[in-house]
């Protein structure tokens, strides 16, 4: 499975693209707000991350007919050839996809909860496809569950083009294992659940030990 980063922070970015594990990193219109982006700087700051990720950056569309969507995927396409367009899963989106998918441009499809929407997703040409587990989850519903049908799904057919699943909306390291358990070709994490997927208890303590009998080794 492969890590990508869930946010629009640059400083996260760069830290992760530091540790040489980062393969892509996914943005949302939330996550650029919570960053305090506006409208005018929002273009630069993607092609910002794609400088800084050496793999695919989602960047999101946000209209809502087949025509903006498109138009405004064909610009952030444009923008950097990492870019991938994140669509939300509904029909326009879906046509959308397909439109986009026919100009050989990558689509994520987003805000993907059931079956029945990633089978669509993958058949309208999405090269990603992402189905949300922590918001089934604030719902009192499994999302891991959601995920594995998902992965069991999508993998029964062959869609004429690679589909990969996205784990989203991972809350914790949990979600991770899980993920990965299930087959899921990429979690995107934000970077709090990715520095907690690193750290262990017993990998420090057996750390400070080392290095104590270093010291030793160092001082004999
Ligand atoms: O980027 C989409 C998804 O990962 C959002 O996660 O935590 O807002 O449900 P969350």
């Amino acid at each position: 499975m492969k890590f990508f980063l869930d946010t629009a922070n640059i400083a996260e970015i760069e830290e992760a693209a530091s540790w040489g594990v980062l393969a892509g990193v996914t943005t949302n219109p939330s996550l650029y707000a919570r960053e305090g982006g506006n409208l005018a700087d929002f273009h630069d700051h993607i092609v910002r991350i794609c400088e800084i990720a050496d793999g695919p950056v989602s960047a999101e569309t946000v209209t809502l007919t087949r025509d903006e969507i498109v138009a405004e995927g064909v610009e952030l396409a444009a923008l950097h050839e990492n870019v991938v367009v994140k669509v939300p899963t509904m029909p326009e989106g879906l046509a959308a996809t397909r439109m986009l998918a026919e100009k050989g441009i990558r689509v994520n499809m987003t805000l993907c909860f059931t079956v029945p929407q990633a089978l669509l997703a993958a058949r309208s040409g999405a090269a990603y496809v992402s189905p949300f587990i922590g918001r089934f989850d604030d719902i009192s519903e499994d999302g891991i569950e959601h995920l594995g049908s998902v992965i069991a799904a999508l993998s029964n057919y062959d869609f004429g083009h690679d589909v990969e699943v996205i784990a989203a909306s991972v809350r914790h390291p949990q979600h991770v294992v899980a993920s990965a358990l299930l087959g899921a070709d990429i979690a995107t994490v934000p970077f709090g659940v990715l520095e907690k997927c690193v750290k262990h208890p017993l990998t420090d303590r057996g750390l400070e030990a080392f290095l104590a009998d270093w010291e030793k080794v160092k001082n004999s």
